[in-house]
């Protein structure tokens, strides 16, 4: 170790995988008491890099070298893809490997007593005996990043610990962070959230094409635009300008007076062929069941609900033959075949569409539009790649093409830009735009109010399970949805 602070310097790490070389000569150093944020773009290596570091992968080349004093309790990774097991209870996910005995028995009282304060400081307020999976992602994650914190260690890594939280957790984990390194821990912080680096980061490294294109810079020395092009080698993608059309015509989408018990009560609203209509509101508001009805996922017990002209769908499969497309958060439970290739994937829900409306795309046909879909995403990786072997984010680029790649007439996306790069990001809300140039109908929610403004014609907001508004025209700011979800205060605001 050269510096009197550093926790652990990393020095000429090469890793290939195949023909792929994930890192090529690229090096992070962490200081005590400093969150270092790694960004670049989807593929860039900032996942290798974590799993060398902690061990779980094996450089081919270069060093790891860590403290004296961080040895005994290592490194912590909180990984990108969640690894907690959902049939178990909290406090099982907590203690994987060795959990407190008493009499050679699991002793509970033990392990809650030593994860209480963790979970007090992460503001997690769950019941340790409740089952994993009863949890919303976003708690979740927290209960990751907790499992993490327990083991008390001098270097802790989160990857993308943010992508699955709503702004409010976001904040909570501000402050866990402080704390954090208020104790001289060093933090390595993986986001593509850039705001985020310049609010929790004292220091940013950018990777491109697995060698580091910006080394531990201070923030006070770089500014967003500035890492934009450090991570993309150039000039960021214009912003998107999108010229609304809406169609005449019975809308796509009707929910009259629609109540589900306990999640939500007389909603009504529409969305017209053309329109791109966001959904907002706090955890558990009732915006994300709105979308569950509208894919068949739930079913109501009042009210009148018509998509894509066929009536309420009765399932998943039901809402695919009525058009619906349904490209979901959380690529773990409801999105990917990891084992199967990214052909096999791309064209997995295409069938369910096939014959709609008399037409029939052959096979040869669907792979042409997916393929025409992930280059566009710029997907690292050919046809005949394992999805699993995918970064993260190029995953989530492989349920984005599956789903449009039906050729929808209602597209429903839950926070669809989750771990992309901002490249990505705006390629992806210029297919959404086009999708609805095109005639389709596009509900959408996201975690990212920046989001919802950029590509929403407007925004229905929900409260305790109803739409209490909608905001739309010049009033669609961030700053006018995060006041609306927080205070339930919407009236109708255009202008
Ligand atoms: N197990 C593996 N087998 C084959 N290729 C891999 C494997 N793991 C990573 N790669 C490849 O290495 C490159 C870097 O991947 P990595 O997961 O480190 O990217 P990342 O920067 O974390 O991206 P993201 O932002 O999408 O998470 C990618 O091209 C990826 O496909
Ligand atoms: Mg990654």
């Amino acid at each position: 170790m050269s510096e009197g602070d550093d926790m652990l310097v990393a020095r000429d790490l090469v890793k290939s995988y195949g023909g792929v070389k994930a890192l090529d000569g690229a090096g992070i150093r962490l200081r005590g008491g400093e969150v270092h944020a790694l960004v670049g773009e989807n593929g860039a290596g900032k996942s290798t890099l974590v799993r060398i570091l902690s061990g779980t992968v094996a450089a081919d080349a270069g060093t790891v070298d860590l403290a004296e004093e961080a040895r005994a309790g290592g490194i912590a990774v909180v990984s990108q893809e969640l690894s907690l097991f959902p049939d178990l209870t909290v406090r099982e996910n907590l203690y994987p490997y060795r959990p407190p005995r008493r009499f050679g028995l699991l002793d509970r009282r033990a392990m809650d007593r030593a994860a209480g304060p963790v979970l007090a400081e992460l503001g997690l307020d769950v019941d340790p005996g409740a089952g994993l999976g009863e949890l919303t992602l976003a708690d979740q994650q927290l209960t990751e990043i907790a499992r993490a914190l327990l083991r008390r260690p001098k270097v802790l890594v989160l990857d993308e610990p943010t992508s699955a939280l709503p702004a409010a957790a976001v904040d909570r984990l501000e402050q866990v962070l402080r704390t954090l390194t208020g104790q001289g821990i060093a933090v390595l912080y993986v986001t593509h959230f850039l705001e985020e680096v310049m609010r929790f980061a004292q220091r940013v490294t950018v990777l491109r094409d697995g060698h580091v294109a910006l080394a531990g810079a201070r923030r006070e020395e770089v500014d967003v635009p500035e890492l934009v092009t450090a991570m993309l080698g150039g000039q960021p993608p214009p912003p998107v300008r999108r010229t609304r059309v809406v169609a005449d015509g019975p809308p796509p989408v009707v929910l009259s007076e629609v109540s589900v018990p306990g999640r939500l009560s007389d909603v009504t609203f529409t969305v017209r062929a053309g329109e791109v209509v966001g959904v907002a509101g706090l955890q558990g508001a009732g915006h994300l069941d709105a979308l569950e009805v509208v894919c068949g996922r739930t079913t109501i017990s009042a009210g009148r609900v018509d998509v894509g002209g066929k009536g309420l769908p009765r399932s998943l499969r039901g809402a695919v033959r009525a058009g619906v497309a349904f490209v979901p958060s959380d690529r773990k439970r409801y999105g990917l075949m990891a084992e199967r290739t990214v052909w096999e994937n791309a064209t997995s829900v295409s069938w369910l569409a096939l014959g709609r409306g008399g037409v029939l795309p052959s096979q040869g046909e669907l792979v042409r539009r997916t393929g025409d879909l992930t280059q566009r995403l710029r997907l690292r990786g050919g046809p005949y790649d394992v999805v699993g072997r995918l970064s993260g984010g190029n995953q989530q680029k492989v349920v984005f093409a599956k789903w449009l790649a039906t050729e929808p007439r209602v597209v429903v996306l839950d926070d669809p830009t989750r771990g992309v790069d901002v490249g990505v990001r705006a390629e992806m809300h210029r297919i959404v735009g086009e999708l609805a140039a095109g005639g389709a109908a596009v509900l959408l929610a996201s975690t990212d109010l920046a989001e919802l403004t950029e590509v929403c014609d407007r925004v229905l907001v929900f409260v305790r399970g109803r739409v209490v508004g909608e905001v739309y025209g010049e009033r669609l700011t961030e700053h006018a949805l995060a006041v609306a979800v927080q205070s339930g205060v919407a009236r109708l605001a255009g202008g």
